[in-house]
């Protein structure tokens, strides 16, 4: 029979990784693949619910490298061949102010992997054009409009897919930058010394916190530093603007990988 052996401790590995405490739901997958597979499903999820009681969804979709693998695999996944594309309004969370031929576009990336390979008609297709010296005004008149067409109380954004900086930024809103405190304007410029070049237009605050879902997607050990900071409350919004998404009637969620996540 088994008899531990006291001389010799038991090998040690590494814990798993909690759940960090963050607002909101959390969820954690051990991988970047099964991460990604969650939140398809929530958005895909959401994206059936909203078109059965409004007959269209409002989903609005961040840049950055993150979002990648789930952009792809929403197209070519069977499981989400579904999708109500047809029925789909597409936003753009924040958009660097460069031309849209530019690889720094964030709307090139999703013009190439979700638009040219989808059946979404091009007028739900919303770009913000953001080299244009108006393009946040412009913006912000098309989400007005186009949300007030839904009835009253559901003229909001259904899905909003947002990432997180090593600094704490969501969408482009950057630590002590200018944006962070718009209290009333949808979609603003946003520039100055706080804001990692090129200049943005980014979604604010007083939008985002009216979404239905707003889901954050964080992966990679490099980001885990950030979601300990973020855990901790270690500053406010001027210091971890990713604190500024506190939904008034709709749900914040985290979904981290386990690299992602503080250990300890
Ligand atoms: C952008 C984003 C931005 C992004 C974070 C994380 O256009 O860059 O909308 O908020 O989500 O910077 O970027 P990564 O996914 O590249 O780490």
């Amino acid at each position: 029979m088994f008899e531990p052996d006291p001389d010799r401790p038991p090998y040690e590995m590494e814990p798993a990784p909690q759940p960090p405490n963050l607002p909101g739901a959390v969820v954690v997958r051990p991988t970047v693949d099964e991460l990604v597979d969650a939140v398809a499903a929530d958005l895909f999820a959401q994206a059936k619910a909203c078109v059965r009681a409004f007959g269209d969804f409002h989903l609005a979709l961040s840049g950055g490298s993150t979002p990648e693998p789930l952009y792809k695999r929403l197209m070519y996944d069977p499981a989400y061949r579904e999708l109500p594309w047809k029925r789909t309004h597409l936003w753009i969370v924040d958009e660097r102010r460069v031309p849209e031929d530019d690889e720094r576009s964030n709307f090139r990336m999703i013009r190439e992997l979700i638009v040219e390979h989808s059946d979404i008609p091009p007028s739900q297709v919303h770009p913000t054009h953001a080299h244009e010296p108006d393009a946040d005004i412009r913006y912000e008149r098309e989400l007005r409009e186009t949300l007030a067409e839904r009835e009253k109380g559901h003229d909001r954004l259904d899905f909003v897919l947002l990432g997180m900086g090593d600094d704490a930024h969501t969408a482009s809103l950057f630590p002590r930058s200018r944006a962070l405190r718009e209290d009333e304007r949808f979609y603003v410029a946003n520039d100055g010394a706080n804001v990692t070049p090129p200049d943005r237009v980014t979604m604010t605050f007083p939008l985002l916190n009216t979404a239905r879902t707003l889901a954050v997607l964080v992966t990679g050990q490099k980001k885990r530093g950030t979601i300990a900071r973020v855990a901790r409350r270690e500053g406010g919004v001027q210091d971890l603007p990713v604190l500024g998404l506190k939904p008034l009637a709709g749900e914040l969620r985290w979904y981290l990988d386990e690299d992602a996540c503080p250990r300890g």
